[in-house]
């Protein structure tokens, strides 16, 4: 079966809600491409998988690494590419040559980058060039440090703002938009105002999508748990189960037991 395209993903608008999770790892993608329409290679891959305290640290080269281990993973999903900071934000050419970059290192259909309205020109600018953009408004967490925290946007009076956002980026052309953080009412008013699907994360059920960071929803990535994650796994438990029993193991010597081991005998064993 052939992939998925931003433009399939774009005709989804009010249809059955769009399945995306993040990967970063080739067997990880694998798994995700049997149920996901879409899979973010995000810059969250700086804090989940290199330790990295915020996204500010995540680099062009990691996520050219992450994106072509996902490439390798993926049959049928759309492949995203989360843009870096500091990658896009100078002007619409620093933005357009590096989302290329990406666009031909990784095989990625899509970019996605942070920014509503202050976005909108570097968004169209990319797009008329011939390469797909998914926005991300609300809590942009490359903003964290002007934003003051990674805080529920768009509550009050501020919820005008990111409905502007969505509507620069629905005018520049993006074929999606990623809300995240935002009150779910806010939510369902954006979804129901622009045509583009939302996708959702910590958002609301009536988004035309959801997504969530993959480690998060399987409980491997374990040490903080946003309100908005609903963990479907408990993988680091598990994994600190098989950790804890194998030293076991290994101080008692029951590990490696005889079907483990070879013998001089039966030469054709691998
Ligand atoms: O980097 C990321 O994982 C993301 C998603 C949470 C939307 O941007
Ligand atoms: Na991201």
């Amino acid at each position: 079966q052939r992939s998925l395209t931003a433009s399939d993903i774009r005709a989804r608008k009010g249809a059955d809600p769009l399945v995306c999770l993040t990967a970063y790892t080739t067997p990880v993608a694998q798994l995700a491409d049997a149920d996901c329409d879409l899979v973010l290679v995000g810059d969250s891959v700086g804090m989940v998988l290199h330790g990295l305290p915020s996204t500010l640290g995540v680099t062009m080269e990691m996520m050219v690494l992450h994106g072509r281990a996902v490439a390798r993973g993926l049959s049928r999903a759309l492949m995203v590419v989360d843009m870096p900071f500091g990658s896009y934000e100078e002007s619409p050419a620093q933005a357009f040559r590096n989302a290329a970059h990406l666009m031909a290192e990784t095989g990625a259909g899509a970019i996605k980058l942070e920014g509503g309205a202050h976005m909108e020109e570097t968004v169209r600018f990319i797009v008329d060039r011939g390469i797909p953009v998914m926005a991300h408004i609300g809590l942009t967490p490359q903003a964290v440090n002007a934003l003051g925290g990674y805080k529920v946007q768009g509550r009050g009076a501020d919820a005008d703002r990111i409905l502007e956002d969505a509507r620069a980026v629905t005018r520049a052309g993006a074929f999606s938009v990623v809300l995240e953080k935002v009150p779910a009412a806010l939510a369902d008013q954006i979804t129901a105002g622009i045509d583009i699907p939302t996708v959702g994360i910590g958002a609301s059920s009536g988004c035309d999508g959801q997504i969530l960071v993959i480690d998060d929803m399987l409980g491997l990535f374990d040490a903080f748990k946003p309100k908005f994650v609903k963990r479907y796994g408990d993988l680091a438990s598990d994994a600190r189960t098989a950790i804890r029993t194998y030293a076991q193991e290994v101080r008692a010597r029951s590990f490696p037991a005889p079907e483990h081991v070879f013998s001089q005998e039966e030469p054709g064993t691998c």
